[in-house]
């Protein structure tokens, strides 16, 4: 059975494949509308999502599939104790494909070893989130016709930011891609990132506080949140939750052909002044990833028969 834990479970190819895919459905969506026909997406969600859990149930729909699912734990059977395991085998007992969030990380492996069907992780916790990688990924190929040869910033809590970790470990695979990573001191990325990852395979890196400096030689800007619900206490959280706001004046040492992107939720850290400049890629990242969603299910169900 093949599940999407982590983002390393996908080859290279399995991931340009994916992405061709997702580009064939945007041209031509009707070719797709009936492939899911009878199939059924479950999405357990155990933590807030506004775009993951939408942008699942929406790619099922428009695969001609169904939805059935909970979007908060305390209306599951895991607010009287029911273990991941145990709700896991019986959601299998009722769909085709399962797509899951979870704060602990690590859960969705834990679900998937029980699982009798595929399990996608949405999110596990502070760990990682290969969907949205996905989603990333074919945000950059639209907007820059390839993943390689370029410099990629990523700005905020790359400590918590999951998405920042799996977005890392998923572009230090193609060539020549540099990592400007920018954050407060207490908000750096994991070490086991910085040594499994970027040293270990030798990507070039740097790491700085400095957003301005480090602008103009920027070809993605990835800005993230600071993720209050993993802090330990309030007060770190609201000294580091203004590090970076990203306004229009900051930009104006940019590239013309820079593409900023953000998984959203967005707080402040851009400000709304910014979505009016072309170069502010979100939204359509955002659409995005009901697109790669599609190219993902079709994958799993396809190999799950
Ligand atoms: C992200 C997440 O849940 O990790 N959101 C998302 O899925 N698009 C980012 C965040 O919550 O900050």
């Amino acid at each position: 059975m093949r599940h999407l834990i982590d983002i390393m479970d996908l080859s290279v190819n399995e991931i340009d494949e994916m992405i061709a895919v997702a580009k064939d459905i945007i041209e031509k969506p009707a070719d797709y509308c009936e492939k899911c026909k009878g199939r059924k997406l479950a999405t357990l969600f155990f933590e807030p999502s506004t775009r993951t859990r939408l942008s699942f149930e929406a790619a099922m729909y428009e695969l001609g599939g169904n939805v059935l699912g909970f979007s908060e734990a305390q209306s599951s059977s895991a607010a009287k104790g029911e273990s991941v395991a145990d709700t896991i085998r019986t959601v299998g007992a009722y769909a085709d494909i399962i797509a899951m969030r979870h704060p602990k990380e690590g859960a969705p492996v834990v679900a998937s070893v029980k699982s009798t069907v595929p399990v996608i992780n949405a999110g596990d916790g502070g760990h990682n989130h290969p969907t949205q990688t996905l989603t990333d990924l074919l945000t950059i190929s639209r907007e820059k016709g390839r993943l390689n040869n370029m410099t990629v910033g990523l700005c905020g809590d790359l400590k918590f930011g999951r998405t920042v970790h799996s977005l890392i470990t998923a572009m230090s695979r193609y060539e020549n891609v540099k990592f400007v990573l920018i954050s407060p001191e207490e908000l750096k990325i994991p070490e086991y990132l910085k040594q499994e990852v970027l040293i270990k395979k030798g990507i070039d890196f740097v790491e700085t506080r400095d957003l301005e400096s480090a602008m103009p030689q920027l070809d993605i800007l990835y800005m993230t949140r600071v993720q209050r619900e993993r802090f330990f206490n309030e007060q770190d959280y609201l000294r580091l939750k203004d590090s970076y706001i990203l306004t229009p004046d900051k930009l104006d040492n940019a590239k013309a052909d820079l593409a900023i992107l953000h998984p959203l939720p967005r707080v402040n850290e851009i400000s709304v002044a910014v979505d009016d400049d072309p170069r502010a890629r979100y939204f359509e990242q955002v659409r995005n990833g009901k697109f790669i969603r599609m190219a993902l299910i079709l994958k799993l169900l396809e190999e799950a028969n």
